[in-house]
């Protein structure tokens, strides 16, 4: 019953980007809700004071819910498949955790807030979708409440991010006045009910649309108009376009009172693909129900000072993952056997025992695995690595007491390996006074208070003057590196980066000197 290809199909691994405060969260507690997996009724995922202390906001919901769910992946049943939301940490600064979770989705619900439209986070995770070409739904959120035009919105995110929106729902009554939608596959109109703190399932109505004309009145003929201009235009769903990213199906609710929700997660399960085969770095496909084989998204060390451990999270690409099976290690060729598979669920870990393709499973304590490796049994596969991003914020790192510069370099060495921040070493100076690079500044908190506590090296960060990188390669290096305003480092991996004083400097050098290498990495500064 349980073979790879059917597992596969049943499962739908997406996650949920949004700006923060747009609602992830609480969109996330309400899909769990309709999943049938809250223990207790839905209400406040947080307390006020508390919001945004934990790791993950997953691990507050757990925490008061008393569920079982994993920081990195929250699984749930819904109708006959098996939704992986895979979790975007929602800090307020960013780092490429956030980013690289998305190596291991094959969707993601873009979530906008209806007073705000796109933001610039959203805007930056947006742009990580497209590069990875993950299909794209939207959800404009807080319709309950004043907001923009649903139309103006459109216009908004069409413009920011070039993706044709197809509305699925369509809101009768303006931002703050929610009656409910039409659902455009069938023409009917659904009105919603609020029930006391969306703590249950939102009641839903559905009335045909003479009915829905003469009780709802103008709410009901604009919105009316509104699709039939949808319809005229041809903005309907396509699953290939779809697919390919250029066109993402539009819903409108409130994630608070539970408007909408249903549709969402019923149109979620529909449309978003099953994993299918991916391909290795030489552009072959492994198939689904190949032998096992997983990749490595993300590592994590002392997720919890009980647990003094180091996990590294795979996605499972194909096969059947079966605890305690032995498994190779792609980059080093070492076997390694699996025994501790685990969910890990705030404080607790439940042990996995088997994973089919698209579920993400977490290995502790294997020492050497490191983000963007593969791990397999059978034919050897390699997955492409996931390519870090463009750092935007940067400072020198020197530990304050030389008696500690052992555990300073070995530090610096794990928290690269582990991506938490990028090791950017000048040729000359090695590990003397690395710079950091990050994408947001508070990779940069975390990066001391682990050299700090983790490793027993006092540091101290300096700020530099450097506001943009560009990859470079060895025979630009030179030239750049004599100019003034420009230096070049080098990340672990062997990739140069040039460093620039201002965007304007680097534009000049650009048009001047067109010869010399100066390559956009990924993410740049959130724009396409
Ligand atoms: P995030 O994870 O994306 O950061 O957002 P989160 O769900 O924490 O929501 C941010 C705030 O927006 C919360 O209010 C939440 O209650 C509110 N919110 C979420 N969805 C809706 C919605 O559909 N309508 C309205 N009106 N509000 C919504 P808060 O006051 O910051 O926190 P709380 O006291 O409600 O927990």
């Amino acid at each position: 019953m349980s073979d790879p290809r059917t597992e596969a199909a049943r499962r739908r691994t997406f996650a949920i980007i949004s700006h923060p405060d747009a609602g992830k969260t609480t969109l996330t507690e309400k899909f769990l809700l309709y999943g049938g997996a809250l223990t207790q009724e839905a209400g406040s995922v947080k307390a006020k004071g508390e919001r945004r202390s934990a790791t993950s906001d997953w691990m507050a919901l757990e925490q008061q819910r008393g569920i079982s769910i994993t920081s990195t992946v929250l699984q749930f049943p819904y109708r006959d498949r098996v939704v992986n939301l895979l979790d975007t940490p929602g800090h307020r600064d960013f780092s490429e955790d956030t980013y690289r979770v998305l190596a291991a989705a094959d969707a993601a619900v873009m979530v906008l807030d209806a007073a705000k439209g796109i933001e610039p986070q959203t805007l930056k995770l947006f742009e990580v979708c497209r590069e990875r070409n993950i299909p794209l739904l939207t959800f404009i959120n807080k319709w309950d409440r004043p907001g923009l035009e649903a139309l103006s919105l459109i216009d908004d995110i069409e413009r920011q991010i070039g993706v044709t929106q197809t509305p699925v729902t369509w809101p009768v009554g303006i931002a703050g006045e929610f009656r409910g939608v039409i659902d455009r596959t069938s023409g009917d109109f659904i009105r919603f009910s609020r029930t006391a703190r969306g703590a249950t399932e939102a009641p839903e109505e559905i009335v045909d649309a003479a009915r829905a004309e003469e009780e709802e009145g103008e709410a009901w003929t604009t919105a009316a108009e509104s699709v039939e201009l949808f319809d005229e235009i041809g903005a309907n769903h396509d699953q290939k376009t779809f697919l390919a990213g250029e066109t993402s199906p539009m819903f409108f609710g409130s994630a608070l009172t539970n408007f909408g929700v249903r549709l969402l997660l019923d149109t979620l399960v529909d449309l978003v693909p099953p994993p299918g085969p991916r391909e290795d770095t030489a552009g072959v496909p492994r198939l689904i129900d190949d032998d096992f084989s997983g990749f490595v998204f993300k590592v994590q060390a002392n997720m919890d000072p009980s647990h003094r451990d180091r996990i590294a999270f795979f996605r499972v690409m194909s096969g059947k993952f079966e605890r305690g099976m032995n498994v190779t290690h792609q980059p080093t060729g070492k076997a390694f056997n699996t025994k501790y598979a685990h969910t890990v669920s705030g404080r607790d870990r439940e042990t996995v025992e088997d994973a089919y393709p698209g579920d993400i499973v977490g290995l502790v304590n294997a020492a050497d695995i490191r983000i963007g490796d593969s791990v397999y049994v059978g034919n050897e596969v390699e997955f492409p690595r996931i390519q870090p991003f463009a750092p935007e914020h940067f400072s020198v790192c020197r530990t304050t007491d030389a008696g500690r510069f052992k555990q300073f370099r070995k530090g610096i060495s794990q928290l690269d390996e582990e991506g938490v921040v990028q090791v950017l070493r000048d040729q000359d100076l090695g590990d003397q006074a690395p710079v950091l690079g990050a994408v947001g500044p508070m990779q940069f908190e975390v990066a001391v208070h682990r050299l700090e506590n983790e490793f027993g090296a006092p540091v101290e960060l300096a700020p530099t003057s450097y506001k943009i990188a560009r990859k470079t390669d060895l025979e630009s290096a030179p030239t750049l590196r004599s100019m003034q305003g420009v230096d070049v480092l080098y990340r672990s991996d062997g990739t140069a980066l040039a460093l620039f004083e201002s965007p304007y400097w680097l534009a000049r050098i650009e048009s001047e000197q067109p010869e010399l290498v100066l390559d956009r990495l990924v993410a740049e500064g959130g724009a396409g």
